[in-house]
Order: structure tokens, then sequence, then C-alpha cells
């Protein structure tokens, strides 16, 4: 069976006392409120990452993720952090390939395919975000987008490998925007990345994929996205900064 995971995304959010408040609220709340075997990750900017790895210590329904990481192992690049520095404070997952960072930082296929070995070498859990434009959907091009994404981004992984990595779909137009994909949208790409992933590999390897829907997502719209059959979790940006969404979503997974 694939992992149910509601992981938040914080981006660039949150100074350091902030994202130390929020974190033991929502450690509090999850404590007393959840009940399934939903997985909740936190992907905090690197600044928190070690201090809320520390925060969660003996607690196993939270694990920690970084956003980004650069795809050489050490060296003369100033200001980036290797996977292995993420990986030493104890996070177990790092975003790659968020729409955000494919838009304003240039990052190509090519580049992530780089990022996620990297990733992987050190022990971390890729989440890899794929997902079309608006322009792109409205062309009629959004299956081939995410066809090529899944391609050149992550295609070239062992069975193994490609086993480590959550994959989180997320429309660029549903992101931040308050325009959420219908669950009828999200499910048909998602069931699209499954068949890709079986063809690939096999239907094994595509049935444990846990696969995420990110874009506008909320307490109100999560039940509904996350009983779609091929949905298994969601990737929260704006929701994930607010300990009561974030929880109740985490909560759509309660048994
Ligand atoms: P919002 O939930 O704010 O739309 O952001 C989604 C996202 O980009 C998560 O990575």
């Amino acid at each position: 069976m694939r992992k149910k995971i509601v992981a938040g995304n914080w981006k660039m959010n949150m100074d350091y006392n902030e994202g130390l408040s929020l974190f033991s609220e929502l450690i509090n709340m999850v404590k007393d409120e959840v009940t399934g075997k939903q997985q909740a990750v936190v992907c905090s900017p690197f600044i928190h990452l070690h201090s809320l790895v520390q925060l969660s210590k003996g607690y196993t329904k939270f694990s920690l993720g970084a956003q980004n990481a650069h795809q050489a192992e050490s060296g003369a690049y100033t200001g980036e952090i290797s996977a292995k520095m993420i990986r030493s404070v104890g996070a177990e997952y790092v975003i790659l390939g968020h729409s955000e960072r494919r838009q304003y930082f240039g990052e190509s296929n090519d580049l992530l395919a780089k990022k996620t070995d990297t990733a992987l070498k050190h022990d971390l859990n890729p989440i890899f975000c794929i997902g079309e434009t608006l322009q792109e959907r409205e062309s009629n091009k959004h299956f081939d987008v995410i066809k090529n994404q899944l391609a050149e981004g992550v295609f070239h992984l062992d069975e193994t490998s490609f086993g480590k990595l959550v994959i989180a779909y997320e429309p660029v137009w549903a992101i931040g925007t308050g325009v959420t994909a219908s669950s009828a949208q999200a499910q048909e790409i998602h069931a699209f990345i499954r068949k890709e992933i079986a063809s690939k590999y096999n239907q094994q390897v595509a049935d444990d994929t846990t696969i995420l829907y990110g874009g506008s997502c909320t307490p109100k719209n999560a039940p509904e996205l996350f009983a779609q059959p091929d949905i298994d979790g969601g990737l929260i940006g704006g929701a994930s900064l607010k300990s009561r969404d974030f929880v109740d979503i985490i909560k759509v997974y309660n048994s």
C-alpha cells in the first residue's frame, strides 16, 4: 500500500522564531487530533530545519524536508546548500522541480534529473513536482508536458531509486491563485501519471507511488480531492502556514 502524505511547503515565509512556534503548535495539535496512518511533512526554509528536526524527535508523525538542493556534492557554489548538508540535520525529504524554481530560477528537466540523483545518493526522498501552465492547458498540451517532465526528470532512475520518490502534480495555474483544479481534472492527470509510471516500470511500481496534488488546497476542497483513487495526499502552500488549516487537511485521512 502506498503512503498517504500531507506535506506543507512554507516557501520563503516565516522568520526563525515564527517557524518554531508554528511547528510547535502543529506538533501539539497533530498529537491530539490525528489518528490515521498518514504521514505529515513540513518543508521549511533551510534555517529552520535543524531546530524542527529536534522538536519532532520521538514523534514519527512528522518528517522534515527542504525546498531545494544543489546538484553538486560540495564546492565553490556560494550561497547554495547540498543534499548531504540537508540530510546531516535529519531532514528526510527535499522538494525538487517546484514550478517556482523552474520559472524564477530557470531549472530545466536536465538539471532536475541531476538534482534528483544527488538527493537520492544522500538518502533524501525527493518530492518531485510536475505540472502545466495555463497556456499549456489551454492549448491542450498538458499531457505532453507532464509526460516530458517525467521522462526527462526522473525516468532515468532504476526501479529501486524511483521507489524513493514522491510525485507532486501541481498545475501552475492553481498555485497561490485560489483556483484549484477540480477533483476530476486532478484525478485525470494523476491517473495519467500512474499509467506513465506503469509503462516505464511496471504496475507494481505505479501502484506503490505516492502522487500528491498541490495548488490552492484548503480544508474545504481537500476531502473531495483526496477521495480520488489516484490522489494520495497534498502539497500545501498557503494553508500550511496556518496551523488550524494545515492540521484539518492532514485530518482528512483520519481513520
Ligand atoms: P498554494 O497551496 O499556496 O496554492 O501553493 C501550492 C504549492 O505551490 C505547494 O508547493
